[in-house]
């Protein structure tokens, strides 16, 4: 099918996310959180753009989290290179089940999902369960970034972000190839002069989880 013919606002239904059903890892890193607000990062591979975002917004949290031990790896040795300050926060793990068991309701003011891909059709982040929670740690008026250079997924994204969950879009746009790269997927990406293309939605006063549970209703 042709993507664009997919923009329509039908989505799949998402069952009720559960997270006491989320088992809690042995391995945890130790580590001292200070007090919310948070920003949080969501498989931030070798960290470029967390450093850069610690750099720019010293007053902010920034929690990164990686669950591969090769990118995690390079990511630590960034940070020492760099100098960091203390609102960086790297973490070794599987993120789902890092934010569900350490991340409290209306915590979060920023996540960010930069080129999750690839990943099983399945399990893209924003068509999971787990986005409920991941909302329902969001802040009023906090906001979900999400990049790829899938046009399938952004539009796809788009829709799972507007039409299912509720939120309110604040930026769809493509990335322009002049731009500084955000992270080093992006800057791959540009190099071989690939589109990419960012979107970020933001989670509107009064949201509730359940008007998300029913599904769509077909627009015709
Ligand atoms: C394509 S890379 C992008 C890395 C970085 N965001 C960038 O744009 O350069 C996707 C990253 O997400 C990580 N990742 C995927 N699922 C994850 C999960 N559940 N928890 C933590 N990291 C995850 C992968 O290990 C990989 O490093």
């Amino acid at each position: 099918m042709n993507v664009e013919a997919k923009q329509g606002t039908e989505t799949k239904q998402i069952r009720t996310f559960d997270p006491n059903k989320v088992p809690r890892s042995e391995e945890f890193p130790e580590v001292e959180l200070p007090e919310p607000p948070y920003d949080i990062e969501v498989g931030c591979g070798a960290g470029y753009h967390s450093i850069q975002y610690a750099n720019r917004f010293p007053n902010h949290t920034m929690i990164a989290i990686e669950r591969t031990h090769k990118r995690f790896a390079k990511f630590l040795s960034r940070i020492h290179g760099n100098k960091m300050g203390k609102n960086l926060i790297p973490i070794h793990s599987d993120a789902l089940i890092w934010i569900v068991h350490h991340i409290p309701p209306k915590s979060v003011g920023r996540y960010f999902f930069l080129y999750p891909n690839p990943f099983p059709k399945n399990r893209r982040w924003y068509t999971m369960p787990f986005m409920q929670f991941v909302i329902e740690s969001l802040q009023d008026g906090g906001t979900i970034s999400m990049a790829t250079n899938i046009k399938e997924h952004h539009l796809e994204a788009k829709k799972y972000f507007q039409h299912h969950w509720n939120l309110t879009l604040e930026e769809d746009r493509k990335v322009e190839s002049g731009e500084e790269p955000r992270t080093h997927f992006e800057k791959k990406y540009l190099e071989r002069g690939e589109d990419c293309w960012n979107l970020m939605a933001a989670k509107p006063v009064g949201w509730s989880a359940e008007d998300c549970t029913a599904p769509t209703p077909h627009p015709h």
